[in-house]
């Protein structure tokens, strides 16, 4: 099996700050690092981490988004099917981290939401029955991708983050649909209680019957549920410096563990392993564990 993972890639501005600010507020950043990062290349650098071979489809700028090439291929990812948009801009945040460990994001698209019809059929033709596709909600052209990678035989990962309406229809294509609790209330179109997370994940799966569920829960862990077998995952308890990535570092090293043929319980321990290391590092794509480091820390 092959992965295909076709998502966004963003040049990280992280600002240290004592909280969050405010309105009108003007504040004293402690620190500014420029980070490799997006959604897509994260997951895409979790699931080669983890042990698969990944191809990364996906968009820059003609001007700076070169360090993001770099990053992906030294983790070992394949990067050519990713475009050099002319007279775009790379995808960047402006990432604010608190003493807490906790962030805020601000995402301008950029050559993310340039992804055209033209380059998802030329990067599909590449792939066939049987191979994967990852996505998550920071490319334009969601819905016709992963119609036309179902219609293809592959098997879809959706990860609907950040989450907006317009991404709805996408939801039934997933056979894997990983999300928070968050995501979940505004697909279900109600206001959920935390307290009962297994009835989360059972009204999706009625809705979704074709899907396996991941529902994540930040520090009360994550929950799966399949046709066969509901189970929470407890988390692992760290001292954490910076969350950004970890859902992404969980997402990859979940499906690297799915995709190599191993059970859901072992993916999903491996997976809270993996995010649990990322969290205590700064960075999105650079805290992001090798697979022998979270190996180690199961053992
Ligand atoms: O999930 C974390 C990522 O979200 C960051 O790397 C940032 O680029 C935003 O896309």
């Amino acid at each position: 099996m092959r992965v295909l993972s076709f998502g966004s890639l963003n040049i990280d501005n992280v600002y240290s700050v004592p909280h969050f600010i405010v309105r009108g507020e003007t504040l004293a950043a402690r620190s500014l690092n420029v980070f490799s990062g997006g959604k897509g290349l994260n997951q895409s650098v979790a699931l080669s981490k983890a042990g698969l071979k990944v191809f990364h489809a996906g968009a820059v700028g003609e001007d700076d988004g070169q360090f993001l090439i770099d990053e992906l291929e030294s983790a070992g990812v394949n990067t050519d099917y990713i475009k050099r948009l002319k007279g775009t801009k790379t995808g960047h945040t402006i990432i604010q981290n608190n003493e807490d460990g906790d962030n805020c994001i601000i995402l301008f698209g950029g050559a993310n939401q340039e992804i055209s019809k033209s380059q998802i059929d030329e990067t599909l033709k590449n792939f066939s029955a049987g191979d994967a596709l990852v996505i998550q909600n920071e490319i334009s052209g969601l819905e016709y991708l992963a119609k036309s990678a179902k219609n293809n035989g592959m098997i879809i990962a959706f990860n609907p983050s950040p989450m907006e309406d317009k991404i709805i229809p996408v939801f039934k294509y997933a056979d894997y649909l990983l999300l928070n609790e968050v995501e979940a209330g505004q697909f279900l179109n109600e206001k959920i209680s935390c307290d009962e997370p297994e009835k989360i994940a059972e009204k999706l799966r009625s809705s979704l019957p074709g899907a396996k569920i991941i529902l994540t829960l930040g520090t009360k862990g994550a929950i799966y549920s399949d046709s066969e077998i509901t189970f929470h995952q407890d988390a692992v308890k760290v001292n954490a410096v910076d969350t950004t990535a970890a859902g992404d570092t969980f997402t990859g090293f979940f499906l690297s563990g799915i995709f190599e043929g191993r059970t859901p319980q072992w993916s999903m321990n491996f997976a809270t392993n993996a995010s649990a290391i990322a969290v205590t590092r700064h960075g999105a794509a650079p805290s992001i564990p090798s697979r022998d480091e979270v190996l180690e820390k199961l053992n």
